[in-house]
């Protein structure tokens, strides 16, 4: 296991029980639906890539999918397996047969992992017609793009890559994977709650977190509706969601 895997087996163990709290979409339902309506009607063996406690995988589960999981950190896959089997295990290098998988899921996991490797573990495991649909928050436009970096690498000091959406585009097609539809939602948030929620973080991190939202330049505050009501500071986060397929020339 890589140094980067162990830190972040070591991060989100200690967030794993509080982890659906931390933030709206997590649990967001109109969220987990643009995801439910990419994968489509149930058609054999679905993998929560990446799963944490699970939200993706359970929301399969009641599709009707045959649902497994994965995630590195032990403490995450101990909650996800209280509804669907679960491996501990990398990404980048998957415990699983080749062409086992219809359709694999990872939502908000892709800015910590070495994507070209998870990418070609994603293509090694899946069916040759099958689904890969990959899912991240990312800047509305220029408007907010850098100001959101400086805060994500604030806030996440095991960040690999910021990813704007057309970055994920690119590391996709540089991969092989052709984007067959592509949906976007907003989920509002609370900046504060995301920051108590984030032990492994020093108070000072977590107070400069919710200053940079508040006190962002004003391009990043109109694009972001941020506002601070009662002292809570909120703003809006742009997701993406990409459905893609092995391209004709990748297929094994
Ligand atoms: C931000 S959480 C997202 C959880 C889940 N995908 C969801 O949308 O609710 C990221 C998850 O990825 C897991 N993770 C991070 N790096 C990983 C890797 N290299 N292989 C497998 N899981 C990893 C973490 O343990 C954590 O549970």
């Amino acid at each position: 296991m890589s140094q980067l895997e162990q830190k972040l087996k070591k991060q989100f163990a200690t967030r794993s029980s509080t982890f659906d709290d931390s933030a709206n979409w997590i649990t967001d339902k109109n969220l987990i639906r643009v995801h439910m309506n990419l994968a489509g009607k149930p058609r054999g063996k679905a993998l929560d890539l990446c799963c944490g406690t699970g939200r993706i995988g359970r929301a399969l589960l009641s599709k009707g999918w045959d649902v497994e999981g994965l995630d590195i950190c032990g403490s995450m896959a101990g909650i996800s397996s209280r509804y669907f089997p679960v491996s501990e295990g990398s990404a980048e290098k998957m415990p699983f047969e080749s062409k086992s998988f219809h359709l694999l899921i990872c939502r908000q996991t892709f800015q910590f992992l070495n994507t070209a490797r998870v990418l070609s573990e994603i293509s090694r495991v899946l069916v040759p017609d099958g689904v890969f649909i990959v899912s991240l928050t990312v800047p509305f436009s220029d408007d907010d793009r850098d100001w959101l970096s400086n805060i994500h690498r604030c806030k996440q000091p095991l960040l690999l890559k910021f990813y704007t959406a057309e970055d994920l585009m690119a590391d996709l097609a540089r991969s092989g994977f052709e984007i067959t539809a592509n949906r976007t939602c907003v989920v509002r948030e609370s900046v504060n709650r995301w920051m108590e929620y984030a032990p492994e973080l020093s108070q000072s991190v977590r107070d400069s977190v919710v200053s940079m939202v508040k006190n962002a330049p004003p391009s990043y505050k109109k694009k972001r509706h941020v506002e601070v009501v009662d002292g809570e500071v909120l703003e809006d986060w742009n997701w993406i969601v990409l459905k893609t397929v092995l391209s004709k020339k990748n297929k094994v």
